[in-house]
């Protein structure tokens, strides 16, 4: 997720105006930055790895002419943060500059051709295609508009972008599929931008693109057609009545809700990195004779899922290991001949580096899942998997942590592939039914939202809670808990199921919240989770459960308060099932009172050990 600006005025100039909405735009990303402006038929330049302010203290992002231009601020998807790598990309002349937002799944193949045709590339990123289709459309006559109409419509993916040229400075064209565009209307110019906080001080004016849609903006006007039918499109204007602090938040309250909410969004986005990495990644585990997966926190409980996975779908043994724990449990067994594949959404989480090093130093092939390109991890891993779940704010992990469990899967997929447990055939089936996961986690917010306020405001005085699962919801039972303890801080315990008539029993009393997540009645492990379900009834506990629509009618006899969500595909119920539990958390958290995006005594990032 990066965030893009773009602005044409009637008079003054667009640079400082421009680095002011892309700060307003830092939440969407922020590893490297940059703008350009056109003055006197010349395009100019300034980018830049690192943060806004940085970059203009080194570069002074003000000092550029021209009432026109565009700004990006960039959340790495394709090529670690680099000067090369920021926005604005440009043609082989710098007569067209563009920035953009989204991944173009398709922009190997293009760049193959454009290359081809003598096009030279200066980024690793696939956004550059772009400005060089559109430096193919103005060379065969077409003008700015039908140059990115004609680009756009060879794009695979999403994008949301703004061009300016020096063949028609009085114009920027801007576009949209899947990735947000909204165009802000002003008194002193036009603006478009990802997101309405970047114009909001400006303007409360706006519309709202719709995929496909093109807009063309000059300084007092703007007119929108849709690519593919090339018809004008007449928009509805909206009013914007949202503080600047609510826009960044889209609305919500918090920046966790927002991103449990857009979880589809960032799902999907995972989805399109690549299979290339996902195959490396298979290899070196499949070439290793011992594997461990190394995380901290959530990030240690999407492990904990994938061991399940790993062996369901691979037929291989990965073992999850908490990295502060892994050089005393594990340390005189790592050798060349082991892979650790560590998992970290801020790739900089010290315990996790303290565990890699060391593994790193007694030979392993140390492997990486995050969710931030250019970090540590990222630099010590031989092949990595960039998430793509975009930035992540709260502090409690949820959008990351879905993630993580759909690249954990996907490559357990790739590894049954390479080991020939499933033919071309299985494996097309498999990840057509993990691509289901966006869609099925949009169907579960939708239908669970209302239900968990109403339990989050009956349960929140409770003084402790115990999550339970079998088998992959083991590790759903233990992300559940660590969500709840740590944003309203009530104490809560977590166990597989089936160990708890080994000691945690005790503890339940009648009115104890114990919460299982059930699977449907046709999973293994259905009926034990029932015979926990019926022994923690009948000493009292109050059962909260999310429960498959399937399963409703066996256990609604024993379930208090039963979340019901959608049946959906094996693969997809460990990152389905997890977001009641995000919700509930998070519901549970305001109605104590507190501020879930900022729990007392936690970081996001934990670079101490
Ligand atoms: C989870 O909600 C917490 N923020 C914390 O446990 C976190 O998962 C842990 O610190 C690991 O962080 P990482 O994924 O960035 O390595």
């Amino acid at each position: 997720m990066c965030g893009i600006f773009g602005c044409i005025l009637k008079k003054g100039r667009a640079a400082p105006l421009i680095r002011e909405a892309l700060k307003r735009l830092e939440y969407r990303g922020y590893d490297s930055a940059g703008i350009a402006t056109i003055h006197g038929g010349k395009l100019y330049v300034k980018k830049d790895a690192g943060k806004i302010d940085e970059i203009h203290r080194r570069l002074d992002l003000d000092d550029m002419p021209g009432r026109i231009g565009i700004g990006h601020t960039r959340w790495a998807t394709h090529g670690a943060p680099s000067q090369e790598n920021a926005h604005p990309h440009g043609d082989c002349k710098w007569e067209v500059a563009v920035v953009h937002n989204g991944i173009i799944e398709n922009f190997d193949e293009l760049k193959k051709e454009l290359m081809e045709r003598g096009h030279e590339f200066k980024s690793k990123t696939d956004t550059e295609v772009i400005p060089h289709l559109i430096e193919e459309g103005l060379k065969n006559g077409l003008n700015l508009e039908e140059a990115v109409i004609e680009a756009v419509r060879r794009l695979e993916g999403s994008f949301a972008i703004a061009v300016i040229s020096t063949k028609e400075p009085d114009k920027i064209v801007c576009a949209r599929k899947e990735s947000p565009l909204v165009v802000g209307i002003g008194e002193d110019g036009m603006y478009c931008a990802s997101d309405v906080p970047a114009f909001l001080p400006i303007t409360r004016r706006m519309v709202v693109l719709d995929d496909w849609e093109v807009a063309v903006l000059t300084e007092d006007s703007y007119k929108v057609v849709n690519a593919l039918t090339e018809e004008e499109v007449i928009k509805e204007e909206r009013h914007v009545d949202w503080s600047p602090e609510l826009a960044m938040k889209g609305g919500y309250d918090h920046f966790m809700l927002k991103e449990i909410m857009e979880q589809p969004e960032a799902l999907k986005n995972t989805l399109r990195i690549s299979d290339f990495y996902y195959d490396l990644l298979a290899a070196s585990l499949i070439k290793a004779e011992r594997r461990f997966l190394v995380a901290c926190g959530t990030s240690y409980h999407a492990c904990v899922a994938a061991s399940y996975i790993f062996s369901k779908v691979a037929k291989m043994h990965v073992e999850p290991v908490i990295a502060s724990e892994f050089v005393q449990r594990y340390g005189e067994v790592v050798d060349e001949r082991t892979a650790v594949l560590a998992v970290s959404q801020s790739g900089e989480t010290a315990d996790t580096l303290v565990a890699v090093r060391y593994a790193k130093r007694k030979g392993a092939d140390i492997l990486g899942i995050t969710n931030v390109m250019g970090s540590s991890l990222c630099r010590i891993s031989s092949v990595y998997v960039g998430q793509s779940s975009g930035p992540e704010i709260g502090v409690a992990a949820t959008k990351t942590y879905t993630g993580q469990l759909l690249a954990l899967t996907k490559i357990a997929i790739k590894v049954a592939r390479r080991k020939g447990l499933i033919d071309e055939k299985g494996e097309k089936e498999l990840l057509e039914e993990l691509s289901k996961a966006p869609e099925e986690v949009r169907k579960v917010i939708e239908k669970t939202k209302e239900r968990i306020k109403e339990l989050a405001v009956k349960y929140h005085n409770r003084k402790s809670f115990c999550f339970l699962g079998r088998g992959v919801h083991v590790a759903t039972a233990m992300e559940g808990r660590l969500k709840l303890l740590e944003i309203s801080y009530i104490p809560s315990i977590a166990y597989p199921a089936g160990e708890s008539k080994h000691g945690f029993i005790a503890v339940v009393e009648p009115g104890y919240p114990v919460v299982f997540i059930i699977p449907p009645p046709d999973d293994e492990t259905f009926d034990d989770v029932l015979s926990n379900i019926i022994e923690m009834k009948s000493r009292g506990a109050d059962i909260i459960a999310v429960v498959p629509e399937s399963a409703l009618e066996k256990v609604k006899d024993f379930v208090d308060d039963p979340i019901v969500v959608p049946d959906v595909p094996k693969l997809v119920e460990p990152i389905a099932f997890i977001v009641p539990l995000q919700l509930f958390a998070y519901y549970v958290s305001v109605a104590k009172g507190y501020d879930p995006d900022k729990p007392r005594n936690l970081a996001k990032s934990v670079t101490v050990k």
